[in-house]
């Protein structure tokens, strides 16, 4: 079974009351039901989690590794200056897909995003359906890794001597796939 964890930033818990004009009027309560239920629709397994807290986000990221098949990350305003975000999704084999609520692209200039270069891909100005898009598309590269190596064959490590790395639900890391590929 597919794992996933959706990781909601700083003032993300504020949802449903902040600026409604521009994040809704959804909580992170229902945000989370919601998240649950298409998991549990297409049989697969979703954690959430939410913090305020850089240091304690990037924990999470490093424990993920080996625990799930990719993390859906909406990383509030870290997105626009955490390097130390940005090294942490780069430094671990769990794809991430960053998500935002509001079209950030379409707002005021300080609104980059400097972990798009290091994530899978960016969904955003869907409101909560970014959300439940992001994780289709996490249960989508999830079903492609176990699909790829359904039986978790050994040969990427044969090859590089790396040991293996499986994701949870034992495809091989995207590392890993890479290396494969390469002459
Ligand atoms: C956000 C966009 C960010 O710019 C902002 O700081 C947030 C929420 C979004 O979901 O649209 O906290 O990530």
């Amino acid at each position: 079974m597919a794992k996933v964890l959706v990781i909601h930033g700083p003032n993300l818990n504020l949802l449903g009351q902040r600026q409604p004009d521009i994040y809704g009027t959804t909580t992170l309560a229902e945000i989370d039901r919601r998240l649950v239920a298409l998991a549990r629709a297409e049989g697969a397994g979703v954690d959430t989690y939410q913090s305020n807290h850089e240091g304690a986000i990037i924990d999470r990221l490093h424990a993920a590794q080996g625990r799930y098949d990719a993390i859906v990350l909406n990383a509030g305003a870290l997105t626009h200056y955490s390097y130390s975000l940005r090294d942490a999704i780069a430094g671990i084999p769990v794809p991430v897909i960053e998500v935002h609520l509001s079209n950030i692209h379409a707002r005021e200039a300080f609104r980059i995003s400097v972990i798009a270069p290091v994530v899978r891909g960016q969904i955003g100005g869907f409101g909560v359906d970014s959300y439940l898009l992001g994780l289709r598309a996490a249960l989508a590269i999830a079903a492609r890794a176990s699909h790829a190596d359904p039986g978790g064959s050994d040969g990427a490590a044969s090859v590089t001597d790396e040991p293996a790395r499986r994701t949870p639900s034992g495809g091989a890391s995207r590392r890993q796939r890479a290396r494969q590929r390469r002459p």
